[in-house]
Formats: structure tokens, C-alpha cells, sequence
């Protein structure tokens, strides 16, 4: 068996009603004043209520940072640890979705460090200390509250990856009834997100291990077979609840075993268009797919098994069609947009596209399949046409 290291949060909360046990977590840490770190979508939502509510009846003074907006830029990090420093504050909480999860790990990390955000990008270099941090996602989702990742735009339009297991939350804590009230295609897109970070753990060129690959795969069977339920009855808490641990285990999979060229290619979708993270990466999946299958088709065929159970494929390669298939019907039903120019993204975009995908090195290089500035500029391409052009 090939040797592997494996990090994970050394506590997890899931239940529903969670949030309103937030008090007794924050005063393990003997904490009297917390940050509360979330975007005016989430708390306009009443999602922060319960918990803002438990900690005043417990006497904890609470500081709350509601400016977190998606794809969360550099400055608003820096105005959220300079904001922490400033009133003294001993724990951080986030309560939404991987925006302000993303910035509460940060601003953990420098409030209570000398470091700069701008010295700490890349694999391993935020190594002091950080104030306890307890995470609560509102979407299924990122996974953030598992990883030990925090992604960052910078004033360039480059998305960053902080990435560090100083970035692992003390507390994971998942109440899916936070979920409950997330709009269809929010819903749709970060389901999608979810389940590319369980096809691209099990598909990682180089740390994709056998821990990795269980949590993929479980993750994966329960969002394929809740997605389309949540998309179309949002209260069904059930499915909601099943989506979340998804989400989770899939952050699980992919802390662990790292993303590839799906997100290499969305995160300049995001940049640049300020296209939310999910539906970046539902846009150019199934191109990718196409694109990896040549290479990765054992590998999808073993996922056909677990999307579309008792499919009839006869070879690895039909079945690795399957797979595809399966995640392009998905993408459809759950009325995810089929096409880059649906989100304002013309041909003469795609040089730029695909010069600053190829900057995601830290990403490529799990990619099962090498790709050129060329390959990926085609790849932008064949997204531009649609989803029909990659089953
Ligand atoms: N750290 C990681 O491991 C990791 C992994 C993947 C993506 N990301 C990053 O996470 C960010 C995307 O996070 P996201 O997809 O969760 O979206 P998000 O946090 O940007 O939120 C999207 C929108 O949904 C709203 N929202 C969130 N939860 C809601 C709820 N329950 N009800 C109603 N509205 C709700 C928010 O107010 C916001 O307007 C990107 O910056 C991406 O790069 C991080
Ligand atoms: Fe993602």
C-alpha cells in the first residue's frame, strides 16, 4: 500500500440545532469575547440568530464582522484581523458559507501572528500560532470547515490558496437546518462544487490515497442521490442533512487529496467574472471530464458504479461514459446554466482564461492529465458551446 498522512479537524458537531450549542464550545476554550465572522446575506437570513442569542446568555461579549463578501478579496480579510486585533477578541466563529468560513481562518491565523497575508500564500508557510476557531457552514458546500484551506482574491483578480493545517478548525460544527433555506440554485451549484472536490480527491495524481478514496466515494453517493431532491424541495431536511455530511466528507477527501484542473480552471471564472465558486466549476466540469477521461477512465468508471448504480456498461470505457453522462443530466435537471456565455463570457475571453489557469500550478499538477496553455484554452472553448460538447 502506498504510504500517506492525513489531517482532519479533531472535533466534529453535527446535528441539527447545532448552532444553538455554540455557547458550551466557545466557553471550552474559556473564551469572553468572540468574532463573529459572516457575510449580510447569512445574518439578513436570521442564520446567525440562535448562536449571537446563546452567547449573550452566556455573558460573552461578541464583536461581529458582517462584511465578508463572496470570493473574499484581500482587503476584506485585512480589515476583519485588523477589526479582531483592535477589541481584543479570544475565539473566532464563522457562521456561512466558504467565503467567510475562508476569511475567519485567516483572520484567526493574523490576528494572533506577525505574519502578512501577502507572506503566507502557498503550501505550508503559515506556520504560528491562531486563536481558537469554530466553524459553522451554511452551505453544502466548500467543505472549508474540514480543510486547511483559505482562498483569497487578490487586487490582481488572482485567486490565492492559503494552505496550512493551522487552518483546520478546532470545531467543525454542521446544523443542516442552516441549509434549509438556500435558494434553488445556490443549492445547485455549491452541491456541484461539492461533489467535483469527491471526483477530483479520487481522481488526484499524486496524494490520492485510501482514506481519500473512501471518503470520496461515499461523499459523491450521497450528493448525486440528494442533489436533485434539495434543488426541488429545499425543506426536505433528510436530503438537506445528507448534502451537508457530503459536503463534509468530500472537504475530507480533498484536504487530503487535492483538487486539480476542474478548479484550476473555474478560479478564473470567479476572478475575473465574479462568477459564484460552485457554478464556475459546473461550467467547465464536464469539458474537463471529457478532456481527463482518456486517462482517468478505470477511475470513472469506478465512480459510473456509484452515480448511476446498476448501469449496464459493458467496458471501463462505456462506463467511464456513463459517469459523465450522469453528471451532465445532473447538472441539467438541477438547472445549472450550460454555457460560459451564460454568464457573459465571449471567445475573446478565453486567452485570458486560460493564461491565468495556467498560473494554478498548485492545482495542475493533480490533474490525472497534463494540460497546455493550448489544451486548456480548448477546453474554455468547448465550455463556450456547452454542456453537449463534452458528452
Ligand atoms: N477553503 C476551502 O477548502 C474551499 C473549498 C472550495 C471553495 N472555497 C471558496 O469558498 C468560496 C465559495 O463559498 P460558497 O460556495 O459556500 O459561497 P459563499 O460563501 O460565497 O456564499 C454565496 C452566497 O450564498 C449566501 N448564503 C450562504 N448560505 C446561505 C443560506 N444557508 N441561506 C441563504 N443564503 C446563503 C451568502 O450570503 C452569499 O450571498 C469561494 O471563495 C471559494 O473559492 C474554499
Ligand atoms: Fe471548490
Amino acid at each position: 500500500m502506498i504510504p500517506f498522512t492525513f489531517q482532519a479537524p479533531a472535533n466534529i458537531l453535527f446535528e441539527a440545532g447545532a448552532s444553538r450549542k455554540i455557547a458550551a464550545r466557545v466557553q471550552d476554550y474559556d473564551a469572553r469575547h468572540v468574532l463573529l465572522v459572516t457575510d449580510k446575506g447569512v445574518r439578513g437570513a436570521g442564520l446567525t440568530r440562535d448562536a449571537e442569542a446563546a452567547l449573550a446568555a452566556a455573558g460573552i461579549a461578541l464583536t461581529v464582522f458582517e462584511d465578508v463578501v463572496a470570493d473574499p478579496p484581500s482587503h476584506v480579510i485585512e480589515a476583519a484581523a485588523e477589526l479582531c486585533r483592535s477589541q481584543g477578541v479570544d475565539l473566532v466563529l464563522s457562521i456561512g458559507g466558504g467565503s467567510a468560513l475562508d476569511t475567519a481562518k485567516l483572520v484567526a491565523y493574523l490576528a494572533k501572528t506577525p505574519d502578512r497575508l501577502d507572506d503566507i500564500y502557498g503550501v505550508g508557510l503559515a506556520k504560528g500560532e491562531r486563536l481558537p476557531l469554530l466553524l459553522v457552514p451554511t452551505t453544502a458546500g466548500t467543505g472549508s470547515e474540514v480543510t486547511p484551506i483559505a482562498i483569497v482574491t487578490t487586487p490582481t483578480t488572482e485567486k490565492k490558496g492559503v494552505v496550512s493545517p493551522r487552518l483546520i478548525p478546532d470545531w467543525a460544527i454542521l446544523d443542516p437546518e442552516l441549509t434549509l433555506g438556500l435558494p434553488a440554485h445556490v443549492t445547485a451549484a455549491t452541491g456541484i462544487d461539492a461533489m467535483v472536490h469527491a471526483i477530483e480527491a479520487y481522481t488526484s495524481k499524486i496524494k490520492k490515497n485510501p482514506m481519500s478514496d473512501q471518503l470520496a466515494l461515499k461523499a459523491l453517493e450521497l450528493l448525486s442521490r440528494n442533489i436533485r431532491t434539495v434543488c426541488t424541495n429545499g425543506q426536505d431536511l433528510e436530503a438537506r442533512s445528507q448534502m451537508l455530511l457530503g459536503s463534509m466528507l468530500a472537504g475530507m477527501a480533498f484536504a487530503n487529496a487535492p483538487v486539480a484542473a476542474v478548479h484550476a480552471l473555474a478560479y478564473p471564472i470567479g476572478a475575473i467574472f465574479h462568477v459564484p465558486h460552485g457554478l464556475s466549476n459546473a461550467l467547465v466540469m464536464p469539458h474537463v471530464l471529457a478532456f481527463n477521461r482518456p486517462v482517468a477512465e478505470a477511475l470513472y468508471a469506478e465512480l459510473a458504479d456509484v452515480v448511476k448504480p446498476g448501469h449496464q456498461a459493458c467496458s471501463a470505457a462505456e462506463a467511464a461514459g456513463v459517469f459523465i453522462a450522469e453528471i451532465v443530466a445532473l447538472c441539467r435537471d438541477c438547472q445549472v446554466p450550460d454555457t460560459l456565455a451564460a454568464v457573459g463570457i465571449a471567445e475573446k475571453d478565453l486567452a485570458k482564461l486560460a493564461e491565468d489557469a495556467m498560473k494554478q500550478t498548485r492545482l495542475l499538477v493533480n490533474n490525472p492529465r497534463e494540460l497546455d496553455y493550448q489544451q486548456t484554452f480548448e477546453i474554455y472553448r468547448s465550455a463556450l458551446l456547452g454542456r453537449g460538447a463534452a458528452a
